[in-house]
């Protein structure tokens, strides 16, 4: 469970402080599917950056899983990001060098996990993502769509109850894109991962479920304008 309650965060840019989150509110229950749309520049990855635990509000609770991360210290903080969330990106961000199944296994290099095992581990969240057959490949030798579910699969192979996608179909035409939200679609439904995903294009939004729109630094929740 994801609790927000009045997030502020502000950015010191020289003499000026720059709002840009203004009082969010959200939350996001444990298994569900949640998409967010907002114009470019109002806030989006930065609230997820939070979320994420890579950048930190400045006032207001963030309160994940019952814990409130205020109290965590940067170890806690690293030791969650690493074992419950995983990150997807708009741009991918595989490494060139590296084939689908040695990039997919690269978190768990980090983690200290022995090769034989993080191999296992990598040839089973490849073939969840339908990219088995493609583990040897490099990132140039497979198209956006094929790159994007390799990401996701690296996204899964550390077991994430929270997967946080920016913009994750942005590089990839329509019918693709399409088909990579059904992919989160299916592992939301499958594995009861928590998902958001930031997007621009109301077809993925409504494509979701549900979806809640950012403006002006705060957050219009359908979910709850009727409550
Ligand atoms: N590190 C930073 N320092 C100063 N200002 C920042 C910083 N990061 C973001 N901003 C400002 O915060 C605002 C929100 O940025 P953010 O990246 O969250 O927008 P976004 O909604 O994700 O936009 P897009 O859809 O274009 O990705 C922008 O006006 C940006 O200039
Ligand atoms: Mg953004």
């Amino acid at each position: 469970m994801i609790e927000l309650k009045n997030i502020h965060k502000s950015y010191q840019m020289g003499p000026v402080a720059v709002e840009v989150l203004k009082g969010v509110n959200l939350s996001i229950a444990s298994g569900e599917l949640l998409s967010i749309v907002g114009q470019s520049g109002c806030g989006k990855s930065t609230l997820m950056n939070i979320i994420g635990l890579l950048d930190s509000p400045s006032s207001g609770a963030y309160v994940l899983d019952g814990k409130p991360v205020a109290q965590m210290n940067d170890d806690d903080l690293s030791e969650i990001r690493n074992r419950k969330i995983g990150f997807v990106f708009q741009q991918f961000n595989l490494l060139p060098k590296l084939t689908a199944l040695q990039n997919v296994a690269l978190p768990l290099v980090y983690r200290g996990t022995p090769e034989k095992e993080r191999n296992r581990a990598a040839r089973e969240v490849l073939e969840k993502v339908g990219m088995l057959e493609r583990e040897h490949h490099r990132p140039a030798e497979l198209s956006g769509g094929q790159q994007q579910r390799v990401a996701i699969a690296r996204a899964l192979v550390g077991n994430p109850s929270i997967i946080l996608a920016d913009e994750p179909t942005g590089a990839l035409d329509e019918k693709v894109g399409q088909e990579i939200v059904e992919l989160f679609s299916r592992l939301n439904r499958e594995e009861a991962i928590t998902i958001f995903i930031i997007t621009h294009d109301m077809t993925i939004a409504r494509q979701c479920g549900g979806f809640v729109r950012m403006k002006d630094g705060v957050i219009h929740d359908p979910k709850t304008q009727h409550h």
